[in-house]
This record gives structure tokens, C-alpha cells and sequence, in this order.
């Protein structure tokens, strides 16, 4: 399959060099990629050939990209407030996507938004997946831990490089993702939010919720703290049994650590690519795709959370 990125560097916190790396690993063909200037062109190109193997024709320009280019997907890795252009160009375009979470930010009515894309992508028999790898790690969680049998309870604690409702938008699709693969349910939602504090600079901030289904729910809670090292701070915690990840520096294996014990974590970021382009190659060869409502829901917990951590207080 080819495929083209936008954005293929690592400006701040974007994943391009390692996306790429993993997807040719994996024998998916990165043709092309798009940057914003002449110069990052340039730097994207060299970084592609230094980190990835890959030699890929860089452009400043989507429409020229789409017209020189022969591809069969894109995979938006840029910044979340310009993913919707870049959706909405290969939905015209008739292109398969993998988009870095969250699929929207920022603007009116995102959630309605992401329903119409997905809604979109699937009468068209497009695929839309979303960069959310935390469910991936929940083999390895099992390893660790053993089945945690029925859910009570489920926190993830994460350190993205943002504040206040920025961070929220950041991390919170990672939780998400993973209460949703804990107990898929059509009709889930977050009830009973309660946030640390409500300040839009917000450092650390802790979200409490139930994760609610009509069948049943577990509690669901998320602390975040801001952090600009590497490598990010992250566990993940289900019915009080926690997992943390470490990362080891010489070779950048991962593992998941409870106090002395551990277990080895294949990268989860390489197993939804793997997963992705699984789906895209059975959807070339005319599967239906997966349903994109995973990824609608989530949108709308987003919203939901961000509409309340943002709501003024109560008299
Ligand atoms: N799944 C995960 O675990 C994970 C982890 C970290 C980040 N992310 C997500 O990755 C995304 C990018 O992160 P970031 O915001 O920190 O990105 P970033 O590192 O600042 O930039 C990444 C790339 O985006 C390109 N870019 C910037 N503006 C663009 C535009 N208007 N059109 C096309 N390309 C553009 C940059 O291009 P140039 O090369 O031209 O500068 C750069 O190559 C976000 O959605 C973030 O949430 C996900």
C-alpha cells in the first residue's frame, strides 16, 4: 500500500519519524509526505532517510501531493487544529486515513463534526481509524496482572507536554480508548465528572467519572501532570492493579512494571499500525471497513468533558 504523511517531523510532540519508521517496517510504502515550508521539507526529507530508511518526495502543497502522487491513504500526523482540512481533502480525495488523536480540536460542535466525517468515510467504504494505541497495551497489561475479571474500576495516569483544556484534549482519548475496549458498549457514557480544579492553566488535573453502560460501568478516573521530558510518565490501573510503563533508554525497549516485577510490551504504537494496515489492505481488496463509531463516541465523551471542565460555576 502508499501512502503519504502530513507532517513527518517532531516539532513538539508529533510521532512522524517513529509512524514512519514502524509503517515501512511493517511493508507499507511511504511515498510522500507533506510539511509546511520549503526548509522543513528539506529536514522532514533528511529525517525520513536517517530515521526510517525512507525516500519519500516531500511537498508544501496537499493539492499537488494528491496530484502527483498515487496513493491509497494518508495519515494526518500534524498538529489536531488541522486535521479537519486534511480529513475532509481525502474524503474528496477518496482516500483510506489514520489520524492522530484527537481527530478534532478546537471550533463549534466538534463531536457533530466527527460524526458527519465518520459518516462520511463509511457510505464512501473509506477507512478512518484513529492513532489512539493504548488498548494494545492491555495484552501485556494481562501478562503482567492475570484477567482482572469484571471491571470496578479503571485510571490511567499520562504526562502530555500541555495544560489546562489543551491537555484534556491531549491525553483524554487514551482512557478513552482503553474504557472503551474494557466494555464496548454502543450506549456508554461518562456520568458524574468531577475534575481537581477547573483552572483553564491547569498543571495537573485529576477527572473522575463513571463509565456507564446500561449493562453495567466501573469507575473511571484520569490524572494528568504536565511533563516535558522524555520518556513520558504513564500507567494504567484496573481494579486497583497497576502497571507502569518504563522505557528502557539504551534500545527504547518498553515494559510494564507493578514494584518488582515486570513484563515486556511490544510497542503499542507498531501494533495499531500493523492493525491499520491490516484493515486497509483487507478494505483495498473489498472488506467493509471497521465502524468508525468507536471513534464518534469518544468524540463526544471529549466534548462532553471538555464542555464541563470549561462550564462557568454554579451560583
Ligand atoms: N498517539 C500518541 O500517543 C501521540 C503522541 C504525541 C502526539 N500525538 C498527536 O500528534 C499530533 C501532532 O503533534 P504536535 O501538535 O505536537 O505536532 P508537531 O510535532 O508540532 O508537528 C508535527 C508535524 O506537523 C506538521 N505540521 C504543522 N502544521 C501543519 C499544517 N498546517 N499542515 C501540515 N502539516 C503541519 C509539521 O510540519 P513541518 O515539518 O513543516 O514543521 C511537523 O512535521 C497531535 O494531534 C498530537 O495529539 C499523538
Amino acid at each position: 500500500v502508499k501512502l503519504a504523511l502530513i507532517g513527518a517531523r517532531r516539532v513538539r510532540q508529533g510521532l512522524g519519524p517513529f509512524v514512519a519508521r514502524f509503517l515501512a517496517e511493517e511493508g507499507a510504502r511511504v511515498t510522500a509526505f507533506l510539511g509546511t515550508s520549503a526548509d522543513s521539507v528539506e529536514a522532514g526529507g533528511r529525517e525520513l532517510r536517517q530515521q526510517a530508511g525512507i525516500d519519500a518526495v516531500g511537498y508544501t502543497d496537499l493539492e499537488r501531493m494528491l496530484a502527483g502522487e498515487d496513493l491509497d491513504a494518508l495519515v494526518i500526523l500534524s498538529p489536531a487544529e488541522t486535521h479537519g482540512r486534511y480529513l475532509r481533502a481525502a474524503l474528496e480525495a477518496g482516500l483510506h486515513v489514520l489520524c492522530e488523536k484527537p481527530l478534532l480540536f478546537g471550533g463549534e460542535h466538534t463531536a457533530d463534526q466527527v460524526a458527519e466525517l465518520a459518516s462520511a468515510f463509511r457510505t464512501r467504504g473509506l477507512l478512518l481509524a484513529e492513532n489512539c494505541q493504548w488498548p494494545h497495551v492491555l495484552p501485556a497489561f494481562r501478562a503482567l496482572h492475570g484477567d482482572p475479571g469484571p471491571i470496578q474500576d479503571f485510571a490511567m495516569g499520562l504526562t502530555p507536554d500541555s495544560a489546562g483544556a489543551r491537555m484534556i484534549a491531549d491525553a483524554l482519548p487514551h482512557p478513552l480508548s482503553v474504557a472503551q475496549a474494557l466494555l464496548p458498549s454502543t450506549d456508554a457514557r461518562l456520568e458524574d465528572l468531577r475534575f481537581s480544579n477547573r483552572d483553564p492553566q491547569a498543571q495537573h488535573l485529576t477527572i473522575g467519572a463513571r463509565y456507564a453502560t446500561p449493562d453495567g460501568g466501573f469507575r473511571f478516573e484520569v490524572q494528568l501532570i504536565r511533563g516535558a521530558s522524555l520518556p513520558r510518565e504513564a500507567s494504567l490501573t484496573i481494579n486497583g492493579r497497576v502497571a507502569r510503563r518504563r522505557v528502557r533508554l539504551e534500545d527504547y525497549a518498553l515494559f510494564l512494571v507493578d514494584g518488582s516485577r515486570e513484563v515486556g510490551l511490544n510497542d503499542p504504537l507498531r501494533a495499531l499500525l500493523r492493525q491499520f494496515l491490516a484493515n486497509l489492505s483487507a478494505t483495498l481488496a473489498g472488506a467493509a471497513p471497521p465502524d468508525p463509531f468507536p471513534i464518534t463516541q469518544r468524540a463526544a465523551m471529549l466534548e462532553h468533558v471538555l464542555g464541563e471542565f470549561q462550564a462557568p460555576p454554579q451560583r
